[in-house]
């Protein structure tokens, strides 16, 4: 992890620039990754999103939750967003945290809540997506993936795997026999050398390995990344290896390289945009600071032209 990454990740934890940007955060330019604070105010951006040729992944904000009956309304809430997307006939699916439901209370809890929401899921025909979280939670979030697979089938329930992580080749190795559908990312949180790749030069050679072992699977492989040189790869290596265009997509997240995301479906590559929303927006927010230090200008900026 960078020098600038770890210093942005640990001036964001101090309790006073927690409080001072939560509240004045959304106004001080966290709106331009966060789709609002509501449903309704997220529903109309994938609308938008969705009239432009994006297709879209909803993610409610939240995670680290301490009580059941947090994990509870939050489970509530994802179900919600299932039949907001069928009400208004959008093109979405949903992307999830298991900390958020419940992991760090007990398994078999945050189970039982991925069991509904995954049956929600299917029920409308629709897809929801285990986002990875830190370290010490990437055994468990694989297993119970296994085991919603198992239930729900792979149509309906989907993985994230980190380049950073030395465990993820073997992961994907095991995943891919199962046939899964697997968003591959970097990785975005701060982990110790014994368990990831501390250069970049590694984690971006870990993630082309990872995606070409996956798609020459023959699975599903969603490749979320801003990073041109990997798509630009990506490109050139479905197109050598007569990849059928139903077997990938593009992701980027909301308000990341916006002309990026709208190149490439101009040139018919599909392209999700991951779009985060809701009142829980610090943690996610600072990570997108942490990623480029340059973006707390943007922000800066908005605050000084209010
Ligand atoms: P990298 O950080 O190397 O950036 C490449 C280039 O992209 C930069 O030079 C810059 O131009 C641009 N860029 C990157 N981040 C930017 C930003 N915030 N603002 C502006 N420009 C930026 N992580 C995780 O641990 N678990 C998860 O479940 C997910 N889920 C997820 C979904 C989707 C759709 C995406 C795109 C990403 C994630 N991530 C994630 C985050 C991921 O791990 C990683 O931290 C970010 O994508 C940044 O890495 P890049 O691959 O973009 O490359």
């Amino acid at each position: 992890m960078s020098f600038s990454r770890k210093v942005v990740l640990t001036i964001a934890g101090n309790p006073l620039v927690t409080k001072f940007v939560s509240k004045y955060g959304l106004k001080l330019g966290a709106s331009r990754f966060v789709a609002g604070e509501t449903l309704d105010e997220a529903v109309d951006i994938v609308k938008k999103l969705n009239e432009e040729g994006l297709v879209v992944t909803l993610d409610l904000l939240g995670e680290s939750v301490t009580t059941e009956e947090e994990a509870r309304q939050a489970t509530d809430a994802i179900i919600e967003i299932f039949d907001a997307i069928a009400k208004n006939g959008v093109n979405s699916n949903v992307s999830v945290k298991l900390t958020q439901l419940g992991l760090d209370i007990s398994y078999d809890f945050c189970l039982e809540n991925m069991r509904r929401i995954a049956a929600k899921a299917k029920e409308k025909g629709n897809f929801v997506r285990i986002d990875m979280e830190d370290s010490p939670r990437v055994q468990q979030t694989i297993d119970l993936f296994k085991t919603l697979v198992q239930e729900y089938g792979k149509e309906h329930v989907g993985l994230v795997i980190q380049s950073y992580l030395y465990r993820s080749e073997s992961d994907v190795k095991e995943l891919g026999e199962m046939g899964v559908n697997l968003r591959i990312v970097k990785g975005a949180y701060k982990e110790p050398k014994d368990v990831a790749f501390p250069d970049k030069k590694d984690v971006d050679e870990n993630y082309l390995k990872l995606v070409a072992m996956h798609l020459k699977n023959g699975c599903y492989t969603a490749i979320a990344t801003h990073d041109e040189n990997i798509i630009n790869w990506t490109k050139r290596f479905v197109k050598e290896n007569n990849i059928p265009d139903d077997l990938y997509e593009f992701q980027m997240l909301y308000g990341v390289r916006n002309g990026l995301q709208r190149q490439l479906v101009a040139e018919g590559y599909k392209v999700r945009v991951y779009t985060p929303f809701g009142k829980d927006w610090y943690p996610y927010f600072t990570r997108r600071i942490a990623e480029r230090p340059a973006n707390a200008l943007f922000v800066l900026k908005s605050f000084f032209k209010d």
